[in-house]
């Protein structure tokens, strides 16, 4: 029996966060320290786990992080207000509002409050919108960009490739399939993004040389779903009930790994393939948001 390649996104995110590293010091000489704030509202456990994560990469990387932990009960206009002072703070050069967000705040509104110098997120209309528009000085989702990272660095051909994404999220499939379809080194790929309303969703699967899941929904993507040989990457992050693990609660991604890695040509791990690139990327860019202000 044959098996996927596994895409290892940890030894691969390690690779990029010594390059970062690396950055810190060389902008470090220049008296440039890059300051990352993080903004939490109410009491959401994933969130106060990965803003954890976070804060622990910046330690690690000498990025400077300071997190602001709001009650659920807060207003728009105190959001806003803080927005306004990290936006105004020179040291501050990344600011981070963690998803969710309680109701009734508005993340379109939230996301639109940051400043586009400042938006290492890419969830700002600004930076949204060039990344529709292919220009690079922009800031790029750090979700879909690791992604990306990973099939460069996993030397997958993208010119010309069929690609479908699953799910069609602000946060990682609509700017997934932006990144793809640039004319631009390691994209220009036919891009399909698959939704709960389309229809024949595993037919579209079959046709992928590379499958990026991001639906929400626990081993979604089964083996008769993939081409042989295809990439399959999972973005998916999803609780389901197991009353054997701590917590009662195991996470599972949205492909069937167990199955898929035996079609497959490549695949993701998952934990340990798509989650530590996203903190790399958050990094990543805060470091160059840093450096973008001190030339500014
Ligand atoms: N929630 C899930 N993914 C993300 C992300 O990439 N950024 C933020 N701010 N919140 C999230």
């Amino acid at each position: 029996m044959t098996s996927a390649e596994i895409i290892d996104g940890r030894a691969i995110a390690e690779q990029i966060n010594g390059e970062t590293m690396a950055r810190v010091r060389e902008i470090g000489r220049q008296g440039i320290e890059p300051g990352l704030a993080f903004v939490r509202v109410g009491e959401d456990a994933a969130s106060k786990v990965y803003v954890g994560m976070k804060e622990r990469m910046c330690a690690r990387l000498g990025i400077k992080s300071a997190t602001h932990v709001l009650p659920a009960a807060t207003s728009e206009a105190e959001l806003l207000g803080l927005l306004a002072q990290l936006n105004a703070d020179s040291r501050t050069h990344g600011i981070l509002v963690q998803a969710p967000l309680p109701p009734p705040l508005d993340p379109a509104k939230i996301f639109a409050a940051v400043s586009p110098a400042k938006d290492v997120d890419g969830f700002n209309p600004v930076n949204v919108g060039k990344l529709m528009l292919g220009d690079p000085g922009g800031f790029v989702p750090c979700t879909p960009a690791g992604v990306h990272e990973l099939l460069i660095r996993s030397r997958v051909e993208m010119a010309g490739a069929e690609v479908v994404v699953l799910g069609r999220g602000n946060i990682v499939g609509k700017p997934m399939i932006a990144i793809l379809l640039q004319k631009a080194p390691h994209a220009n790929a036919t891009v399909t993004l698959c939704h709960s309303q389309t229809r024949d969703i595993a037919g579209h699967c079959r046709r992928a040389d590379i499958l990026i899941a991001a639906i929400g929904v626990a081993k979604f993507v089964r083996p008769d779903m993939v081409k042989p040989g295809a990439v399959v990457v999972d973005v998916g992050v999803n609780r389901v009930s197991d009353p054997a693990a701590k917590g009662g609660y195991r996470l599972v991604g949205d492909v069937d790994f167990e199955g898929v890695r035996k079609v497959a040509g490549k695949i993701t791990p998952n934990p340990g393939g798509v989650g530590p690139m996203t903190i790399a990327m958050l990094m990543r860019n805060t470091v160059r948001a840093a450096a973008m202000a001190a030339r500014s």
